[in-house]
């Protein structure tokens, strides 16, 4: 038992996104998103993103787990659960079909006021990411996505729409989902899910998502300036990943690569938080002869659009190295170092490094660089869970992994008086998995009947971590103990 809990508002919750849990990819009016494009694919092959939906593929989206049509019973056992938060995103497709007309869709519209209206009514606050991988396909058949600096007005009279509809039902905002995971620009999964740009291998990858990565960090600004217009006590957020990357060892050489690699994943809330483009981004673009466009208006926008909070998912630690005898995978563009394994943490199956020092690590730089409040709005454990005879699924794997995040976290708040708002880890509900389109990379509280081949019944039942989380909800985060019921 913790003897010193969590501020008395602290926003205990859980999260999903539009596309990985709703389903109905094609009903009232919704229009395809980049999501719906993407096949499923498992730990060792990677998910095929097609032209269109092709005939003999399998798009685990296009049902996902039925959220649209099943929000009231989950949301039932989310009140049981005693969420105080929610947080989902709105699919854009939803609203906009297309993208890139002037009327909204209603029947979206109209899905969302229920939605909330729903949560709200049973004392659980949305919490609404605008952007989570769910930008029109139209709008990359059309326009290239955020190559074409066309979509900054696309997303904002998006969010404008939304944020006018909903100003008295969602407070917490957050703009692009991990926007930070896209930025060397090597993995096709993230630039498409990021910014619906796929490269050529004859482009220079990381110049391209550069550009198409500023026109969305002045996109956010702009909502945020408007989103405070539309009502003064909206609290908008950017939303990042943040992975640490440790030295590997304690030679100058891997510590000065460490920095390096951070400035990647730092360069994003440090335009979305600061309002300007830091020296170190400016003296790159210029070495890597990067031509990359902008006005002195953005400038401004950049600076008036800076955010209240930052929204960060947090699973997994990372290490590089310079030395030359350690194996590990090449950095494009930084061939003197590598990303090597850390010999003192284990991994999931999937390969993630898991680290519970890492978050507490990641709370206090953050906090020290911005000293801004911080959400930590994804954080969790996948992992192949096994029904046992009586349907139950016991998954001490998980609650030990959380409890041990949770009691970092606290150590954060209490010891080093970190600014956190709350929690709200990742796949409250089993849902699709994003990186690899499974079912069965499970992350939730609730168990779903439903295979990777899309089979089952869709029920819900309760993991043995359901009551778990319920009495951590309960004590504030004080009571973390692991009981048999
Ligand atoms: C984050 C995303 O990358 O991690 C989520 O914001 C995603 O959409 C989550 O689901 C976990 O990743 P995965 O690949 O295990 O689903």
């Amino acid at each position: 038992m913790l003897t010193k809990g969590f501020p008395n508002d602290f926003m205990w919750g859980g999260a999903v996104a539009a596309h990985q849990i709703e389903g109905a990819y094609n009903v009232d009016g919704k229009g395809l998103s980049i999501a719906d494009v993407m096949t499923g694919g498992s730990n060792s092959k990677a998910r095929e993103i097609t032209e269109g939906i092709l005939p003999g593929h399998y798009y685990p989206n296009h049902e996902a787990i039925d959220f649209y049509h099943r929000y009231k019973e989950d949301i039932k056992l989310f009140k049981e659960l005693g969420l105080k938060a929610f947080r989902t995103s709105i699919n854009w497709t939803r609203i906009f079909p297309n993208g890139d007309k002037k009327e909204p869709n209603e029947e979206g519209l109209a899905f969302y006021d229920q939605l909330f209206d729903e949560l709200l009514a049973n004392n659980i606050e949305p919490i609404i990411t605008l952007s989570h991988f769910e930008i029109p396909y139209h709008l990359y058949q059309e326009y290239g996505g955020f190559r074409n600096k066309k979509l900054i007005d696309f997303f904002t009279h998006y969010a404008e729409t939304v944020m006018r509809r909903y100003r008295n039902k969602v407070k917490y905002w957050m703009t692009f989902n991990e926007i930070n995971n896209q930025a060397d620009g090597q993995h096709d999964l993230h630039t498409w899910t990021n910014s619906a740009v796929l490269c050529k291998d004859e482009e220079n990858k990381e110049e391209v998502i550069t550009q198409a990565s500023l026109y969305e960090l002045i996109a956010s600004a702009k909502v945020v300036k408007l989103g405070k217009e539309i009502n003064p006590d909206f609290q908008i957020g950017c939303m990042m990943a943040y992975v640490p990357v440790y030295p590997y060892g304690s030679h100058p050489a891997d510590m000065m690569a460490s920095v390096k690699v951070m400035e990647r994943r730092f360069l994003y809330s440090d335009i979305h938080v600061r309002g300007e483009i830091p020296a170190y981004a400016l003296a790159a673009w210029k070495e890597k002869g990067f031509n990359i466009e902008y006005t002195e208006a953005d400038l401004q926008v950049l600076k008036e659009g800076t955010v209240d909070y930052i929204g960060f998912s947090y699973y997994m630690s990372a290490a590089v190295t310079t030395q030359p005898n350690i194996k590990g995978d090449p950095i494009p563009d930084f061939p003197e170092a590598k990303m090597v394994r850390n010999p003192h943490v284990k991994a999931s199956d999937w390969g993630w490094q898991i680290d519970p020092i890492g978050l507490r690590y990641v709370l206090n730089t953050v906090y020290q660089r911005y000293n801004i409040p911080l959400f930590i709005v994804e954080n969790g454990f996948g992992a192949y869970d096994k029904q046992d005879e009586n349907g139950k699924v016991v998954d001490d794997y998980r609650i030990e992994y959380l409890t041990k995040h949770i009691e970092q976290m606290q150590l954060a708040v209490v010891e080093d008086g970190v600014d956190l708002i709350g929690y709200t880890p990742w796949g409250v509900i089993d849902i699709i998995s994003f990186g690899t389109g499974e079912m069965e990379k499970r992350y939730g509280f609730i168990y779903v009947d439903k295979d990777n081949q899309g089979n089952g019944t869709l029920a819900r039942s309760k993991k043995k971590s359901f009551g778990w989380y319920q009495r951590v909800i309960e004590s504030n985060g004080t009571e973390l103990s692991n009981r048999d019921e």
